[in-house]
């Protein structure tokens, strides 16, 4: 748990204003990338996931979760606008243009089991750091939050049913478990480095919850169960990792 973190409320705009640069500028960079990321996610769903949907139920299914992740983008584009951040460059940038995520991982997805894996384990994490966000010092990302947290649950839901699904046979088993392995890595790796000074930082000034590794060993514990009720065993392999 942080130290002082629930000291610290930031209604709006004006008093974020007044608040010391440092908190200012963690800020920014937070939602900066939170907010590049959703667009990214609308980008991964309408190029990456429709063209390789095997039916039409599951293409409609990309189309609304493109609109999801277009929705969260306007979201955050909107509290910063409030702090006088442009982002409208950012409709302008290819993927690989983009600063903060440039989702290597989701680049080399390449068949549904990648897919299903991006939601179920992916889009988890990202809802765990959304969760964190949700409970802000500054209370336009935390209302912001919530519908978008609702949306999350819902796309991490589909994975997991997609998942199951694909479990029920020994073979199906078997591919799960060797995509899990890539995806495992590249989703630990998203919370970052342990011993990240910038991630105690944002737990001081209320901004997350929890440092790095905290943040990642809880995702550990919650997604553990989820992972062995279908049958599959967690990774061990860590030689994919590139943050420990
Ligand atoms: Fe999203
Ligand atoms: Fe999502």
């Amino acid at each position: 748990m942080t130290e002082n973190s629930e000291k610290i409320e930031v209604r709006d705009a004006e008093a974020f204003k007044k608040m010391p640069d440092e908190y200012q500028e963690l800020l920014v960079h937070q939602l900066r990338a939170h907010t590049e990321g959703e667009l990214t996610g609308a980008d991964d769903y309408t190029e990456i996931f429709y063209p390789m949907a095997p039916n039409a139920f599951e293409k409609r299914v990309c189309c609304e979760r493109a609109a999801e992740e277009m929705d969260h983008y306007i979201r955050g584009a909107q509290v910063l606008e409030g702090i006088g951040i442009d982002t409208a460059y950012m409709l302008k940038q290819r993927i690989l243009e983009r600063e903060h995520y440039r989702t290597e991982g989701v680049r080399r997805i390449h068949n549904w089991i990648g897919r299903a894996l991006f939601s179920f384990i992916g889009e988890a994490a990202v809802l765990n750091i959304i969760e964190e966000m949700a409970q802000s010092s500054y209370k336009p990302i935390a209302d912001m939050c919530v519908p978008v947290l609702m949306d999350e649950h819902g796309h991490v839901g589909h994975g997991y049913r997609i998942c199951r699904e694909l479990c029920q046979s020994a073979e199906g088993r078997a591919q799960v478990q060797a995509g899990l392995t890539k995806a495992w890595a590249v989703t630990l790796d998203l919370f970052g480095r342990s011993n990240s000074e910038r991630s105690r930082q944002y737990v001081r000034w209320g901004l997350r919850r929890y440092t790095n590794e905290e943040a990642r060993q809880r995702y550990i514990e919650q997604t553990t169960p989820r992972i062995t009720s279908l049958g599959l065993k967690v990774p061990e392999d860590v030689s994919l990792r590139k943050f420990l």
